[in-house]
This record gives structure tokens, C-alpha cells and sequence, in this order.
């Protein structure tokens, strides 16, 4: 697959663990056939049909906005609606900020954001391709969003927020960019129970969506601490069905840390994809 092979210690300081991960996400975007998170040998589109995504949304979107690096379909979530203004959180080649622009319709806007240049580029190019004019794709963290303060009506994110050294800055500025009563629509993956100790040392397993998970509680303790209300978990499913304990992004743990392939295939069944819905309350 070649997307993480870094294999370096994880280290503890956060721009680091964000160098890290762009680095991945970069290779990722310049070789189309890789797939990080949920990795293993099945296509995008595979990928994409177990996580839920319809045939039809697969077929409307951009050729190569689909990489396979999901872990669910926020869109599907809860609904958006038209001339709404949507924010992609790690939008990657862009699906799921080509999927909420056709909800939103001419009338509203999807702004994309990615730290990573490599993935910009295939965004941008991507919403050139089809000539999308209501999608937009900014450069930035999603610890210090480049976005206006009370601009949004939707923050959606796709297994994105588990790869942040920093969830609460996360959540702290996806509130402060919604407006009053907007709703946060995120799918991501959390963890059932502590990760085994080697699996939390690879870089690999981090990039690869699994490493930097929270606890489920922690997860959902973060989003309400930023200020959300009606914090509902509306979909659930195994993340570590789609991660095969001998493929990236786990091998690096068993090959490098020493993990137990046994004790890494057990502990699999405990990563859980999330859909989760919150509210920033009215004023
Ligand atoms: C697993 S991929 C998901 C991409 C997209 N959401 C999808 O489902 O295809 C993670 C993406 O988030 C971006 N990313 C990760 N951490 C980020 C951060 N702290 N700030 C901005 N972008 C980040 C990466 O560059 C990458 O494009």
C-alpha cells in the first residue's frame, strides 16, 4: 500500500503528530489506489458501499473525490438543506463536500478544509472537473479553522477528527464557526476499550485512523464540553471489520512494537465507527 510506512515511535508533541499525518495523507493523494483508513486490498468504492454510501452518490461524484478514507457517510447522517452553509472538516479529495453541495443546491456553499497540499489539489482540481461552483477548498488545521466566527449551519467530518492530537480544539472551533442552533454531523471512529499498548506506539496505526481514536465516552464528553447540546449517537458500526489485523494500518505495530497478531485481531471487534449528531444551542 506504501501510505504509512514512517516507522518512527509516535511522538508527543502535536505539530509533530500533524507533520506525521499529512505526510501520509499526502502520499495517499498522490497514489489513488491507496486506501489508510480501513485499508486492506477492497476498492474505494468497496470501501465506500460498507460504510453507506449509496451506488447512486457514488456514481454523481467526481472522479478520484472518492479515496476510500471514510468511515461513514456524514451526509447521510441527518439531513442537510438547501442554501445551507456546510463545513467539511479534513475534506480529503473532497466526497463528502461534493455530496452536501448537491443538497445544499446553487443557494448554499461547502467549505473544504485539509491541512494537506497534495489533497487540495485533487479537491480543487476535482471541483474544477465538474465545475462546481457552490464548493470551495481551504487550507487549514482543524484546530484553528480559517473560517468566520458563526458562518456555518453544518459542520460534517469524515474520520478525520480521531487522527488530532488536539479533539478539544477541534470541537471548541467547530462550535465557535457555527451559528447559534447549527448542527455538528460528524462519522468518526472511537474505541470500545484501550488500544494494546504497541498499537498506540506506531505512527502507521495512528495515520491509519486507529491509533488516535478516543474512548467512545471521551469522545462524546468532548463534543459536550465545547458547549454542545443533544449529543445523539444516531448511527453505529464496526470500524475494525474493514481493518485487517495482517494489513497497514496495523502491521507496523505487530512488525515493529512487537504487537501480538492474536491480541490485535481480538481487540479489532472493539473499534466502533461512530454517526454522531449535536446542537449548538440557539441564543
Ligand atoms: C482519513 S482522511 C479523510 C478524508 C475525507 N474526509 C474522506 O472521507 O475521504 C483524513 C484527512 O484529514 C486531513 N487532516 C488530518 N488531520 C488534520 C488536521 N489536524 N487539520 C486539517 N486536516 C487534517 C488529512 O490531510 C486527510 O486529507
Amino acid at each position: 500500500m506504501g501510505c504509512c510506512d514512517d516507522k518512527k515511535k509516535r511522538p508527543e508533541n502535536a505539530d509533530e503528530v500533524r507533520r506525521l499525518v499529512s505526510e501520509g495523507y499526502a502520499r495517499v493523494a498522490r497514489d489513488s489506489d491507496s486506501s489508510c483508513c480501513g485499508g486492506g486490498a477492497a476498492t474505494a468504492e468497496d470501501v465506500s458501499r460498507l460504510i453507506g454510501y449509496s451506488d447512486e452518490e457514488l456514481a454523481e461524484l467526481p472522479e478520484g473525490a472518492n479515496l476510500g478514507l471514510g468511515c461513514g457517510n456524514p451526509t447521510a447522517i441527518d439531513s442537510l438543506a438547501p442554501g445551507e452553509t456546510v463545513i467539511d472538516l479534513g475534506a480529503g479529495a473532497g466526497i463528502d463536500a461534493f455530496l452536501a453541495a448537491k443538497q445544499v443546491g446553487a443557494r448554499g456553499r461547502v467549505i473544504g478544509i485539509d491541512m494537506t497540499d497534495d489533497m487540495l489539489e485533487r479537491a480543487r482540481a476535482n471541483a474544477l472537473a465538474v465545475g462546481a461552483e457552490n464548493v470551495e477548498f481551504r487550507k487549514g488545521l482543524i484546530e484553528e479553522l480559517p473560517v468566520d466566527d458563526d458562518c456555518a449551519d453544518v459542520i460534517i467530518s469524515n474520520c478525520v477528527i480521531n487522527l488530532s492530537p488536539e479533539k478539544p480544539k477541534v470541537f471548541a472551533e467547530a462550535f465557535r464557526v457555527l451559528r447559534p442552533g447549527g448542527r455538528l454531523m460528524v462519522s468518526d471512529v472511537v474505541l470500545e476499550r484501550p488500544l494494546p499498548e504497541a498499537v498506540l506506539q506506531s505512527v502507521d496505526a495512528y495515520v491509519g485512523c486507529v491509533g488516535g481514536a478516543s474512548l467512545r465516552a471521551d469522545y462524546l464528553a468532548a463534543i459536550e464540553n465545547a458547549g454542545f447540546t443533544d449529543v445523539r449517537v444516531l448511527t453505529e458500526s464496526s470500524f475494525g471489520d474493514k481493518v485487517c489485523a495482517s494489513d497497514s494500518p496495523l502491521q507496523d505495530a505487530i512488525k515493529e512494537f512487537g504487537a501480538n497478531i492474536e491480541e490485535v485481531r481480538e481487540f479489532l471487534p472493539h473499534v466502533s465507527s461512530l454517526g454522531i449528531v449535536a446542537i449548538k444551542p440557539a441564543d
